[in-house]
């Protein structure tokens, strides 16, 4: 581990000399002075006097340098029947164009642009068109209904909304349009504007004076140039799901998110320029964000973009044809985009007759890695599977096998080691250190490498409240795991009320703020339990209020389509009970835990602090139903 281990060192000794070096890859209008200042901790600002454009190094700079025929963007939509490549000097003509469209709808440096779309090449256009003018982008998850939709305009207040007439799911067409009206109707904030990508699968009603067409709006735009804009401005917030009904709105910086992607990309991927890299995700998860645009198109690679599923598009041998007839390199997705191929095709026939040759790695993350896919992608594949582990707030790994760098044996069930720039420990309840082998909250001490979120969007009070107050000094991740002997970091869960359903981060306790809203419910509970596809899927448990004589199945029908409705498909709860009671402590805290684990066949202690054991007793059929 030498290289590794030396490079970790100077990472957290010497940051303004190791992030200082790696500024060297990006090109800077006004070269930093200052790497880090941590003045005013726990808000850090990395390159605080630097200025650049992140488009520029995204696009413009790749045609500088020669690149401008090399493919940048190849589209392949499987639920359309449709790929096509972009080059860099196309990309370049279209985001200049689709900026200058920005422009004359009157959007300046620091405004906000809320863009919900479909995984087509617009969406990556509008992305970079608003970094070319200094706009501040918050892409939206598609599968989002619009009351979540609602909820990030009246956050972000955009002066306007890109969208498109449609998307695709699963052989439905479904109408983006009037839920982009509905959640603006819902909005106390309205945009000025929106822009409307019209699909040929469904044309979408406009708006007078409010709505706008993209294709009109982009072939009349005069191409604008990059602008220069501070290091520390914001290049895009990205809505995730907390504690509560309220998302959070993370916000990443231009100069810091530039120099720790592009770094990323030769120390942990091992991809290069020229080179093909595809995160099967979407542009709405960070994942999207920073590994299917920004690090790749900053290191100068091919990027892809997948319109389609791991299964169903049409088959469970999709992924192998996009990486045989693109040339992938390198494929990042989450596990159970794995665990979906598995199940369709066990011994992995579809694979035969595909050219893998230019495959070399299969980089995983999003949820936990379970050992028997880690295993069975590694011999299906023969090459390496790579388990890594980050978060919408840090925006690239936090712990990684580094392949570029210094490749490690893998251990399964483990994210390998912490990336440099990432001082990791294992803390117990008291805030101290535990061995190695002892299960902990995982924290990292600040500052957190260049990259990561720099606050949340207008609530610096929240950013502090819910990373940076646990233990003065540390960020709280809010997972918990252990490190072994050997160094490996092992990340077990989430500590909190947040789930992973198919790689999807979403908030039990939003949803039991959706359900408790329903008229009929006294109080409710909602635990992410075990599936073997999804890794969780959320369950919920209702109480009803005294006196509702009303059928409890077709409350409980209610209540799953409120959710549904309210968050969007992606959210996957099924089921609700409606049930006597639920189990307590003595103080009143209802015992979540425990509830999961009986429903995950777990064995785990019953708290002494129970209130009524009663309660968990009659519960326990329920939990262990299927
Ligand atoms: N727009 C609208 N609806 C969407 C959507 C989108 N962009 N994405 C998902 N949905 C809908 C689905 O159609 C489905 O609706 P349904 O309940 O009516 O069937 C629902 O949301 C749940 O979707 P999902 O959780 O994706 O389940 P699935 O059964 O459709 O597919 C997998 C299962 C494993 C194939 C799929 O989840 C997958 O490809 N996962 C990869 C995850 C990923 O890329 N994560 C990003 C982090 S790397
Ligand atoms: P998101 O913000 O959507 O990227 O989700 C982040 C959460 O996903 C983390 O806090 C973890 O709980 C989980 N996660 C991501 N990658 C991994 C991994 N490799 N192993 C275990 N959990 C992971």
């Amino acid at each position: 581990m030498g290289r590794y281990k030396d490079a970790w060192r100077r990472s957290i000794e010497e940051p303004a000399g190791f992030w200082g070096e790696a500024a060297g890859a990006i090109s800077w209008d006004r070269e930093p002075t200052v790497v880090l200042d941590d003045s005013s901790a726990p808000f850090f600002r990395w390159f605080p006097d630097g200025q650049l454009n992140t488009c520029f190094n995204a696009v413009d700079r790749h045609v500088a340098d020669g690149r401008g025929e090399q493919a940048a963007l190849i589209y392949d939509s499987p639920v359309t029947g449709t790929t096509a490549t972009y080059s860099f000097a196309e990309l370049q003509d279209q985001v200049a164009r689709a900026a200058g469209a920005l422009r004359a709808l009157g959007v300046e440096r620091g405004d906000r642009v809320i863009i919900y779309m479909p995984m087509v090449p617009e969406a990556v256009v509008a992305m970079l068109a608003c970094a070319r003018i200094g706009a501040v982008h918050s892409v939206v998850f598609g599968g989002f209904a619009p009351h979540e939709l609602a909820l990030r305009i009246e956050d972000a207040k955009p002066k306007v909304v890109v969208s498109a007439s449609c998307g695709i799911e699963a052989g439905r067409v479904i109408l983006y349009k009037p839920l982009v009206d509905a959640a603006i109707e819902e909005s106390a904030h309205k945009p000025q504007h929106c822009v409307v990508l019209q699909r040929p699968q469904a044309e979408a009603g406009l708006v007078t004076g409010r709505d706008v067409d993209w294709a009109a709006a982009t072939s009349a735009a005069t191409p604008v140039d990059c602008e220069p804009v501070h290091a520390t401005d914001p290049l895009y917030i990205l809505y995730t799901s907390g504690t509560t009904g309220r998302p959070k709105g993370v916000v990443r910086d231009n100069g810091g998110h530039a120099v720790a992607l592009r770094w990323s990309m030769d120390q942990i991927y091992d991809t290069h320029p020229g080179e093909v890299f595809w995160a099967a995700s979407d542009v709405g998860w960070v994942v999207g964000h920073s590994y299917i645009v920004y690090a790749p198109l900053l290191a100068g690679c091919t990027t892809v973009l997948y319109e389609g599923k791991p299964v169903g598009t049409p088959d469970a041998g999709a992924f192998w044809r996009v990486i045989s007839q693109h040339r992938v390199k390198t494929l990042f997705t989450a596990p159970t985009g794995f665990r979906a191929i598995k199940r369709d095709d066990p011994k992995g026939a579809l694979l035969a007759g595909y050219d893998m040759s230019n495959f070399r790695y299969l980089f995983l993350a999003g949820e936990r890695l379970d050992p028997e896919t880690y295993t069975w992608a590694s011999q299906l594949l023969g090459v390496p599977v790579v388990d890594h582990w980050w978060q919408t707030e840090t925006g690239w790994p936090i712990a990684a096998n580094l392949m570029g760098m210094e490749p490690m044996p893998p251990k399964p069930g483990s994210a390998t080691v912490p990336v440099p720039g990432y001082d990791v420990r294992i803390l117990d309840v008291d805030g101290k250190e535990v061995p190695a082998g002892t299960e902990g909250a995982i924290m990292i001490r600040t500052p957190l490498p260049p990259g990561t979120l720099t606050t949340l969007w207008g609530r610096d009070d929240a950013f502090v409240a819910s990373y940076m107050s646990e233990v003065p000094g540390y960020y709280l991740t809010g997972d918990g795991g252990h490190f072994d002997e050997d160094g490996y970091l092992f990340v077990m869960g989430r500590v909190d009320d947040v789930i992973n359903v198919a790689g999807h981060r979403l908030s039990t306790g939003e949803m039991e703020e959706i359900i408790a809203g329903h008229p009929d419910v006294a109080e409710c509970a909602v635990i992410g339990v075990f599936d073997d596809l999804k890794g969780q899927v959320p369950r919920g448990f209702a109480v009803l209020k005294a006196g509702v004589d009303r059928d409890p199945e077709i409350i409980a029908a209610e209540l799953v389509e409120r959710v549904r409705s309210q968050i969007g498909a992606v959210a996957s709860l099924r089921r609700v009970d409606v049930v006597a009671a639920l189990p307590k402590t003595r103080s009143g805290k209802i015992l979540r835990k425990t509830m999961r684990a009986i429903a995950d066949g777990v064995d785990e202690p019953i708290p002494s602090t129970i209130d009524d054991a009663s309660v968990l007793e009659k519960l326990q059929p329920i939990l262990r139903g299927s």
